[in-house]
């Protein structure tokens, strides 16, 4: 799959209208020169969400969701980027196809990383299934002692990575490719006394991790030693690669998935390879945490209907309990599958057999039933305060579903298994939803709303409100400031577009750039700004000088403090010289400040 060019995304964008778009899904209400509604993502009684025909923009002021058509679309289809302007594009009779070839450096190396990985696929399962040395036969003895067959390890590309500090970095080599992109890739790593690199994965089985279509994005990886204290290991985050995006096996068992109308949700690689190897194909992993929001979509566009089944230890519990709440709140049905004491998936199985684990599977509880056993084990059922504290934790997973007849049905059970009234539930319900403004959404998307908010200091929101609204603002502000110095990432990532497109003499206005930046967070952000108030004031160079002196001088400050440090250094190392030198560095750049 190729990268839709920026043309066809900005005429398929001029194309819609995001008034038209918005209102084909949801009902709009004219509120002045916008439109108002009551916000398709998070749960609402008054409308806080606006669509702005003019900057064709939607923004919720509950929730913080913004973006343009596209990311609507997104939200709304659960799909996507490219998916969203194919489905954009179909309702405005632009047909939407992919270039292979073009696009910028990002989707060159996006490509080679990709690429890379795939040669280390290969080399890792190469050595696995054919090397003839021990260590080798070492590793495929191990397999067979934990059950799992030469097949399955072909199926998934199971691999092995040699104990000795370069075997994959060699390969790679001969292959043509240069330690930095190895390293980008997460495969090598850099030593710390700068004399090169060396094998991240080393002695241990290799799991690749791959995408829906195929591509390997990045590797857990089992330690064979078994005194090694890190059991696990995985590839950093990179271009291609953000922990908590993929689920493991999905690329394998989306089929299945979607024939069963049912996905069980396990914890670990080999609690998905067991259950897999006996014919449970419709599995995925999650790799040792609770599910993403992520996750969840890639999920909701195969089945809506979920089997937990996790450790039963604290961790496994807890992961268990989180995950129940977020896919809730996507709209998924939830159901738990409690093995034994101190099993997972995969010894229950081997212990077992594969048939005592499908008669779990179908005896699996509701998550209504699996945490109220779960909450009661912890406080007991008969005191007035454990009742109290039963409803405490029940409620918020109650007030997740957007259903008001699912919620009061559960309302109801709830009050007849604590024998206390409906209408103190409710009353408790209510005081829950009242709570934020944010009370609506999973709390990973809360917090990240709530970071949002937080880390952007007014005078980069200004600069960037400025520039956004004149372009002149823009040459001005690239003279004198670095982009070093916004300390908010997205801030600095809109105002890097920003200069590029201006570099090239294209003008950056909102749609431009919206239509040029893909990363959610990013675009919230914008559209955040946009869709708040107009700055009214009088001189606005005025304000973007204050602005860019406020930065200056942050900055100084911050050159100050290094200094200062490096300062007492060369004291205490008794380095007169330096030190003379860095005094004199030290009262020039006071001067300034
Ligand atoms: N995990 C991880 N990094 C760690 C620990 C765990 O990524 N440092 C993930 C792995 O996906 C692992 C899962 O969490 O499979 C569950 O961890 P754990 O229960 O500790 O391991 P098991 O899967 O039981 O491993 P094994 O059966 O191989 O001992
Ligand atoms: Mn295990």
């Amino acid at each position: 799959m190729g990268l839709i060019s920026q043309e066809v995304i900005a005429q398929v964008l001029d194309r819609c209208d995001i008034v038209d778009v918005v209102s084909s899904y949801i009902p709009l209400k004219k509120a002045g020169r916008d439109f108002k509604a009551l916000c398709p993502f998070h749960n609402e009684k008054t409308p806080s969400f606006v669509v702005s025909q003019d900057k064709q923009i939607f923004h919720c002021f509950g929730c913080g969701l913004g973006g343009n058509a596209i990311s609507f679309v997104m939200n709304q289809e659960h799909v996507e980027f490219p998916e969203a302007v194919r489905i954009l594009g179909s309702k405005v009779g632009i047909h939407v196809t992919t270039q292979e070839t073009a696009g910028g450096p990002s989707v060159q190396v996006r490509q080679q990383l990709k690429k890379i990985n795939e040669l280390a696929v290969e080399y890792y399962h190469r050595n696995l299934l054919f090397d003839r040395n021990p260590e080798a036969r070492a590793a495929r003895e191990y397999l067979k002692q934990r059950g799992v067959s030469l097949d399955t390890a072909k199926e998934l590309s199971l691999g092995l990575a040699f104990e000795h500090w370069d075997g994959l970095m060699n390969f790679l080599r001969q292959k043509g490719i240069s330690t930095g992109t190895m390293a980008e890739a997460g495969l090598i790593i850099a030593r710390n006394d700068g004399s090169g690199h060396y094998d991240r994965f080393r002695n241990r089985i290799m799991f690749p991790i791959f995408d829906t279509q195929n591509r390997c994005l990045a590797f857990g990886a089992r330690a064979l030693d078994k005194d090694n204290p890190a059991k696990y290991l995985n590839s950093p985050e990179t271009s291609i690669y953000t922990k908590g995006r993929h689920l493991y096996g999905f690329h394998i068992a989306k089929e299945a998935i979607s024939q069963a109308d049912q996905v069980l949700v396990v914890e670990g690689y080999m609690d998905f390879l067991t259950p897999f190897q006996h014919g449970v194909r419709n599995i995925v992993a999650s790799l040792g945490t609770a599910l993403t929001v992520g996750q969840t979509r890639l999920i909701r566009r195969y089945t809506d209907n979920v089997i937990l089944s996790f450790d039963t230890d604290r961790a496994g519990e807890a992961a268990m309990l989180r995950s129940i709440d977020l896919l809730i709140e996507e709209g998924l049905n939830v159901r738990v599958a409690t093995l034994s004491d101190k099993d997972d998936p995969d010894s229950y199985i081997r212990k077992n057999g594969v048939e005592a684990f499908k008669e779990r599977l179908q005896k699996a509880e509701s998550f209504f039933d699996y945490k109220l056993r779960s909450v009661t084990s912890k406080y007991g059922d008969e005191s007035i305060e454990a009742k109290a504290k039963i409803a405490e934790e029940i409620l918020p997973t109650i007030n997740r579903f957007k259903n008001a007849i699912v919620k009061s049905e559960y309302i109801k059970r709830l009050a007849r298994i604590l024998a206390i009234s409906e209408e103190a539930l409710l009353m408790e319900l209510k005081v829950l939803s009242q709570g934020t403004a944010f009370s609506g959404l999973s709390s990973e998307i809360r917090q990240e709303q709530v970071a949002l908010k937080n880390q952007i200091r007014p005078v980069e929101r200004e600069i960037l409100k400025l520039m956004l609204e004149e372009k002149s603002f823009i040459t001005l502000t690239k003279e004198v400031v670095s982009l070093s110095d916004f300390q908010n990432q997205y801030v600095r990532k809109v105002v890097e577009k920003m200069f590029e497109i201006s570099d090239k003499g294209g003008e950056p206005t909102l749609p431009v750039l919206m239509s040029s930046i893909e990363d959610q967070h990013t675009l919230q952000m914008i559209t955040a700004l946009a869709a708040s108030e107009e700055m009214v004031v009088i001189d606005k160079h005025r304000v973007h000088r204050d602005c860019i002196n406020r930065l200056r001088q942050e900055r100084l400050r911050l050159q100050r403090k290094q200094l200062l440090r490096q300062m007492e250094l060369a004291r205490g190392a008794n380095d007169h010289k330096k030190l003379d030198e860095l005094t004199r560095e030290f009262n020039e750049l006071i001067k300034n400040i």
